[in-house]
């Protein structure tokens, strides 16, 4: 009978769902540039009000250092666990904007998808948890656990504030387990729980040669050359064969269980097929003794994402540049600290630097990764939900991606995480024409309430 009457509910509410997804995502909530403050500001009020509208209580916008946090509960389910959701309304900028079918932030239907930014990371699947529990709460009156949230507004940007709070205000998010869906699925029909997700550090280097641009003519030959000596320091961090050359970075890294190993090698859901054709290549690169999937989810990798220096209008000019800089950061399987490896980092960035120029590293950010225990309670509430909404068992696989809180939630609250992700591989996250499909939007309130009625 509940069942009924909140399918019915589902069903009947589904395009309002849709509609107050699209409403959010109008807003430019990009959490990396100062001139979105404002938009920061509209999303978190946004989620607040649903938060309200679906009858929690001390729904608050928390004050941050940086942006704010929102946080609600509904603590009325007596005896009964007590969830804490996490998502975030921050998203990623949008360039480069050409590239976008429609504009990012005027959400548009195409071929059963919504394409927005943020339509799947992570406003899609943060709005539909938050229909999940107001369908729960309009067909039962109440929920069937208790249930704290807290929703981000710079995950994308390091997510320092959350941080804070998490380890600050603990007793305001007590809990027996924490669900957070921004993860993904291999395919539509392979539903999957995230049982690993690596940290990260991400760091700029910079490097001083001559106290001004110099004359590549006068000085060449004799003049230190920052992006050039760039290169030899990056060269030198991987070679071609994808090896790190960080002296100390795998000696901590722990062996994957046998059942790890053998999905990675055996592929079974075919997920290197879809790997080569969202990238749009016709092979892998990288450490090619490892399965590619055992390189993305359980292999520390290193990669560099802008380089800026010296001339590069249009035409020549024959320059040595003063300065230049490049972001660099790295992925670690959760057997590795983020603070070590950025110890080990930057000492070895010193030494690969040639004699003459000055080179520093800065932090930018570093998270720490996760390893899911398979075993509890709340995982098996999440294994139950999917199969009945899927009707297929879900894989218990890793991910490659961060989500710095998931740790955190384990090593302070001690609580079970669940990573369970409606998202798609081709979902484009941080890239053009990011979308979520309609059809995981609407399973994904359903599995979440059946997830949270399991809870209890
Ligand atoms: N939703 C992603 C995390 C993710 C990406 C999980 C791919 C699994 C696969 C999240 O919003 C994200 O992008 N996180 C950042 C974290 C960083 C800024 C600390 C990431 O992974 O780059
Ligand atoms: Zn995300």
């Amino acid at each position: 009978m509940a069942q009924t009457s909140l399918e019915t509910y589902i069903t009947e509410h589904e395009s309002r769902f849709l509609d107050d997804l699209k409403e959010w995502l109008r807003i430019p909530s990009i959490s990396t540039l100062p001139e979105h403050a404002g938009d920061i500001r509209r999303a978190a009020e946004y989620a607040a009000n649903q938060l309200r509208t679906i009858g929690f209580e001390h729904v608050e916008l928390v004050a941050t250092q940086g942006h704010p946090l929102v946080y609600a509960d509904w603590l009325k389910a007596e005896g009964k666990p007590t969830v804490l959701i996490y998502g975030h309304y921050d998203v990623q900028p949008v360039d480069p904007i050409d590239l976008w079918q429609t504009p990012p932030f005027e959400p548009a239907e195409r071929d059963g998808n919504l394409y927005a930014r943020g339509a799947c990371d992570d406003k899609g699947q943060t709005m539909l948890v938050l229909k999940a529990l107001e369908a729960l709460m309009r067909t039962a009156g109440s929920l069937p656990v208790n249930v704290r949230v807290l929703i981000e507004g710079e995950e994308e940007n390091g997510g320092e504030a959350v941080e804070h709070f998490v380890r600050t205000a603990s007793h305001r998010l007590a809990c027996d387990a924490a669900l957070i869906c921004d993860t993904h699925m291999p395919s539509a029909e392979n539903p999957a729980l995230i049982s690993g997700l690596r940290g990260i550090i991400y760091t700029e280097v910079e490097v001083r040669g001559a106290r001004q641009d110099l004359h590549s003519g006068s000085y060449g030959g004799v003049a230190p050359n920052p992006l050039h000596t760039l290169a030899i320091i990056i060269s030198r961090l991987k070679d071609a064969e994808g090896h790190i050359h960080i002296p100390g970075l795998y000696d901590r890294l722990r062996q994957p269980t046998a059942a790890e190993k053998t999905f990675w090698q055996q592929d079974p859901l075919h997920m290197n097929e879809s790997l080569l054709e969202e990238m749009g290549v016709t092979q892998f690169t990288g450490e090619a003794e490892y399965p590619p999937l055992e390189r993305i989810w359980g292999r520390p990798t290193l990669e560099v994402h802008g380089i800026v220096g010296g001339f590069t209008g249009e035409g020549a000019k024959t320059v040595i540049p003063a300065v230049a800089k490049a972001k660099i950061s790295m992925r670690l399987p959760a057997d590795l600290s983020a603070d070590e490896v950025f110890t080990l980092f930057e000492r070895t960035v010193h030494d690969y630097a040639p004699a003459g120029v000055i080179v520093s590293v800065r932090k930018i950010h570093t998270g720490e990764g996760v390893l899911v225990a398979p075993d509890s309670q709340a995982v098996a509430a999440a294994t139950a939900a999917l199969q009945e909404t899927y009707g297929k068992e879900p894989v218990f696989m890793r991910e490659g991606g961060s989500i710095p809180i998931a740790a955190l939630f384990d090593a302070i609250l001690h609580a079970p995480v669940v990573l369970m992700g409606f998202g798609l591989p081709d979902d484009n996250l941080h890239a053009p024409n990011e979308k979520f499909s309609l059809a995981q939007y609407y399973k994904g309130i359903r599995t979440v309430a059946r997830f949270l009625q399991h809870m209890a």
